[in-house]
């Protein structure tokens, strides 16, 4: 049984890990395995710990199984707004609940603690069906269509399907 708690800086490494792990099945991330590095994940790390929201779940043995952040834009006309959210479940512990528990986890913090958000954004590729019926389930719409917009490994372009969850809907 996992336990989640608030995201650290500390997580680094352990974020990181998941993150290249994630990355290694292409159909998910947006990002190849070789895209993520170290850099690229204490950026996103110090955004969502400093202004916006992370949650990480840990496991029995005290690994970071899954990971849920969204970020603050940072200028004013978007101060109501967290945006590029991700989430990620190791591949050996998902479909067992846990990213639907991060994500609860999650959507309770902006709920409950959070009155200054007004709007949460996220983008899925089109193929990613259960995904997108996940997201659906927690509140999210469907805004549009990005056509064309997500290149896959085999050369293939499909949609990417922007979503939004509105408090005051
Ligand atoms: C999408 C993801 C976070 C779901 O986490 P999970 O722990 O596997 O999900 P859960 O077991 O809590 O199930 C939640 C929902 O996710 C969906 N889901 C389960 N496994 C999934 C998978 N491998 N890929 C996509 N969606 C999945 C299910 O339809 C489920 O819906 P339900 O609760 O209505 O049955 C996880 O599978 C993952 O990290 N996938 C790869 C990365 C990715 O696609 N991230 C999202 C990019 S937008």
């Amino acid at each position: 049984m996992a336990s989640l708690r608030k995201t650290e800086l500390g997580d680094l490494d352990a974020v990181f890990g998941l993150y290249r792990n994630v990355a290694g099945r292409p159909g998910g991330l947006a990002r190849l395995e070789t895209e993520i590095d170290k850099d690229f994940v204490r950026r996103f790390l110090r955004r969502a710990i400093d202004s916006g929201v992370a949650f990480v779940a840990v496991s029995d043995d005290g690994d970071i199984d899954g990971e849920i952040h969204a970020v603050s834009p940072g200028i004013f006309c978007f101060s109501h707004v967290l945006t590029d959210l991700t989430i990620a479940v190791h591949p050996a512990a998902q479909s067992r609940g846990l990213g639907r528990q991060l994500f609860e986890t999650f959507m309770r913090e902006i709920m409950e603690s959070r009155p200054d958000i007004d709007r949460v954004e996220l983008i899925a590729r089109e193929s990613n069906a259960r995904a997108l019926l996940f997201y659906e389930s927690l509140g999210f719409v469907r805004e549009g269509e990005f056509r064309r917009r997500i290149r896959n490994v085999d050369g293939s372009l499909e949609s990417d399907i922007p979503m939004a969850w509105i408090r005051h809907a």
